[in-house]
């Protein structure tokens, strides 16, 4: 193995648990009286068309050339671009043409878009630029592409997430670009979703983690610092729970479901600073998210004290009227989603918004205190970024952009985020000297191991990808040397080319690494009606394995797709989900020793095609033939090495509602290799007024171990780990017993008096 470390001999650490009331306060103060002051003697001397401008964000094709913008090689349109910023006294353009743009391009865009703004208006407001950075700039070639969250959340590494935000964060700004449009905070409960892996997974306790030192190495201390900028948490709330499993459905969640797994993520991001918030493009309870009044500003600005701003998603005012029909005409749509709290609307593909907004201000349906409020968030967050002072990109950053060590970071993630659920008989990791067939469609496909929000929106123009990054195959090649390795395609994503080929070729290999999965999508277009992999992909595995040989299942997808009928016949499975452009590297590593997987799923992988039960599922989901019957389970994921836990205990047996409670656990490499190892606290809360989960993660650590070496992991649950959502739909803690558990150990606390007191 590569991974080498000093040994320490049972040291011992600290780990925190994340609960909301070990948030730190804001790094932002947007209220600083300098900044506050600036905002208001700006607003005094602004006309209302300048204030509903600032409130407008539009596409880059409404300022480019071509007929709809579109045109290739992207190029502005400066009469469009100055109608935009002069006429219309625009305050927010977003994305890309057709695909990501060089560097170099980034710099003539965003200066020429800037000389207009603060050379030509009467103000000198400059453009707020937003981009979706959602693994890094991939709308910047070349950019440092991430394993995509789903992938990350299962490194459980929460160091790794902080340093994916301060890596995309430097290139964003080396692009010239402040504001980034992540992380996604909606949770993976839904593997029908087709941005499930736009999510950190399943669990509110992991998720909000991510999420957080995501924030934290994104934004740092100060957002206008050179290599810092702004995150957008999205999709505000409760997006990702489409009950019928298509993007952009209704959702149906109580108050209290709403609050006790689709909030919390949010609420830890705002306490930790983000300054802008986008909306859920879906309804809940029949109430389309860009008129929820109750949850923009009632919940969101009101209790979560949220004082950034609030942007629409894509066109998502319009369809107020056009789709959902709560509006009766564009206006009134207009009116409906100002007036519920959104600050700024992504039009994105004209002024109408402007011109509605204008004319509901005229007609005395928008206050102008509404508005007032709205664009004074807006110009707070365009101080913070200090774009006032210089809003034009920093050329010296090119000399960090993609260089070695945010490669190197990048690799490191991919390599733990591969998650072993199968190794019979230790077959892996494989000898350099094996001869390995090679075979599915996923091998030789860039692609498949990034998916959508890649160079281009869908992510699924192969042609445009780095030609530096290896494919799983090209990488094997380079590990084992091309005379080892035999390729055959086997099958396309769903039509099978050559199996029997693929078939004569395993009985001349040692092993057949048959690589799965699913092709790039993004939203709605990734929208299925099957979870169960494709049956020409299944087939290529079944047949291959019939010759005996042993089979390495690697599976490149967005969401868990049913392998079930293939997975007694694989000697082993790596579910590698969407690794990033360092993807194809990793899995050689892994393949053949030179990295330990240490990945641990962020999700419950269905056995069957509508297995959705998650992990910490309710007493009446574990009853009868309702069980819990998962492919594998939340957390789970094997190690070439082994790891053994002795000494649980908890600092007191018996607690009040002031006090927290301390947990260790050793844990030690009982195997011959090194190997990171994450433990897992989950918590059951054994009875409650509201049904309890079966168990929740309250804490985890990845801990890195020598053979032989052993730590011990300490722990602090407060009474946030063991609060929920009571029947007032208020935060509570009850008292009674908790039982904690670490592996397959267990021990009990008792709460003496919660009397149902609010944690927040
Ligand atoms: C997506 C958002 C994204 C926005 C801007 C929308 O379609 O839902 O996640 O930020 O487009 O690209």
């Amino acid at each position: 193995m590569k991974e080498i470390m000093k040994t320490t001999p049972c040291r011992s650490i600290l780990i925190a648990t994340l609960g909301l009331a070990f948030l730190g306060s804001s790094p932002l103060d947007p209220q600083s009286a300098s900044t506050e002051q600036k905002v208001k003697s700006l607003l005094a001397q602004m006309t209302l068309e300048e204030k509903v401008g600032q409130m407008t964000q539009v596409t880059i094709d409404v300022v480019s050339a071509g007929s709809d913008g579109r045109q290739e090689p992207h190029a502005l349109d400066m009469k469009k671009l100055e109608h935009a910023i002069i006429d219309r006294h625009l305050g927010s353009l977003i994305n890309v043409g057709p695909q990501a743009y060089t560097l170099e391009h980034w710099y003539e865009v965003i200066t020429a878009i800037q000389d207009v703004a603060t050379q030509k208006t009467r103000l000198k407001i400059p453009i707020l630029y937003g981009i979706d950075a959602i693994h890094g700039v991939n709308y910047t070639h070349g950019g440092t592409l991430f394993p995509q969250a789903i992938a990350l959340a299962s490194t459980w590494n929460i160091d790794l997430a902080k340093r994916e935000g301060e890596i995309t964060a430097c290139e964003m700004r080396a692009s010239g670009i402040p504001w980034n449009f992540y992380p996604v905070l909606d949770i993976g409960r839904q593997p029908l979703w087709a941005r499930f892996w736009e999510t950190y997974g399943e669990d509110v306790f992991l998720a909000t983690a991510m999420g957080r030192m995501y924030i934290e190495g994104h934004q740092g201390a100060d957002i206008s610092a050179p290599t810092k900028g702004a995150t957008c948490l999205k999709h505000y709330v409760g997006y990702s729970f489409p009950l019928n499993g298509k993007d952009r459905t209704p959702a149906w969640m109580s108050e209290r479901t709403l609050r006790e797994y689709f909030l919390p993520m949010f609420e830890a991001a705002v306490a930790a600073g983000a300054p802008t918030v986008m909306v859920n493009s879906s309804e809940i309870d029949g109430i389309p998210g860009h008129a929820n009044y109750h949850l923009l500003t009632e919940v969101l600005k009101g209790e979560m004290k949220f004082n950034g701003f609030v942007v629409s998603d894509w066109e998502d005012i319009r369809r107020l009227y056009t789709r959902d029909r709560v509006a009766t005409s564009p206006k009134d749509a207009v009116r409906m989603a100002v007036m519920a709290g959104i600050d700024m609307s992504m039009v994105p593909l004209d002024f109408s918004f402007y011109d509605l907004l204008l004319e509901c201000v005229k007609d005395g349906v928008v206050p102008m205190s509404r508005i007032n409020d709205a664009v004074s968030r807006i110009l707070t967050v365009k101080y913070q970024l200090g774009i006032f002072e210089n809003p034009y990109p920093d050329k010296t950053l090119k000399a960090q952009f993609a260089g070695k060590e945010f490669a190197q970071a990048n690799l490191d993630a991919a390599r733990e985020c591969i998650t072993m659920t199968k190794n019979d008989k230790g077959l892996l990791p494989l000898a350099k000297t094996m001869k390995v067939l090679v075979t599915g469609p996923t091998a030789t496909s860039l692609s498949a191991m990034n998916s959508g929000w890649t160079i281009t929106w869908q992510g699924d123009r192969e042609d445009l990808y780095p030609k530096d990054k290896p494919t799983v195959l090209q990488a094997i090649q380079k590990e084992i040397g091309p005379a080892n390795v035999t390729y055959v395609p086997g099958t396309t994503l769903s039509v099978p080319i050559d199996i029997p080929a693929a078939v004569e070729a395993a009985k001349k290999a040692d092993v057949a690494v048959v690589c799965l999965g699913e092709g790039a999508y993004c939203e709605t277009p990734g929208n299925i009606n099957d979870l169960t992999l494709n049956k020409a992909q299944l087939d290529l595995a079944s047949a291959i394995a019939r010759t005996g040989k042993p089979v390495v299942v690697v599976m490149l997808e967005g969401r868990p797709r049913v392998i079930n009928s293939i997975v007694g016949d694989a000697s082993a499975i790596l579910v590698a989900m969407l690794p990033g452009m360092e993807g194809g590297r990793a899995l050689a590593d892994v393949l053949f020793g030179d990295a330990n997987p240490s990945g641990k799923l962020a999700f419950t992988y269905p056995r069957h095609p509508s297995g959705f039960t998650t992990y910490d599922y309710k007493p009446l989901e574990f009853a009868d033939i309702n069980s819990y019957d998962p492919q594998w389970a939340f957390g789970f994921g094997l190690s070439y090495t082994t790891f053994a836990y002795s000494d649980l205990s908890v600092s007191k047996k018996s607690i009040t509602n002031d006090d927290s409670v301390g947990v260790s656990v050793k844990v030690k490499n009982t195997g011959k290799v090194a190997g990171k190892e994450v433990v897992q606290l989950y918590l059951c809360d054994m009875y409650g007024s509201v049904s309890r989960p079966n168990k929740q993660i309250k804490g985890f650590a990845k801990v890195m171990l020598q053979p032989g070496e052993e730590r011990q992991v300490d722990f602090v649950l407060r009474q946030h780990d063991l609060s929920f959502i009571g029947v007032a739909n208020k935060r509570i803690v009850e008292p009674g017993s908790f039982k904690i558990m670490i592996d397959k150990l267990s021990t009990e606390f008792v709460l003496e008096n919660g009397s149902g007191k609010g944690t927040n």
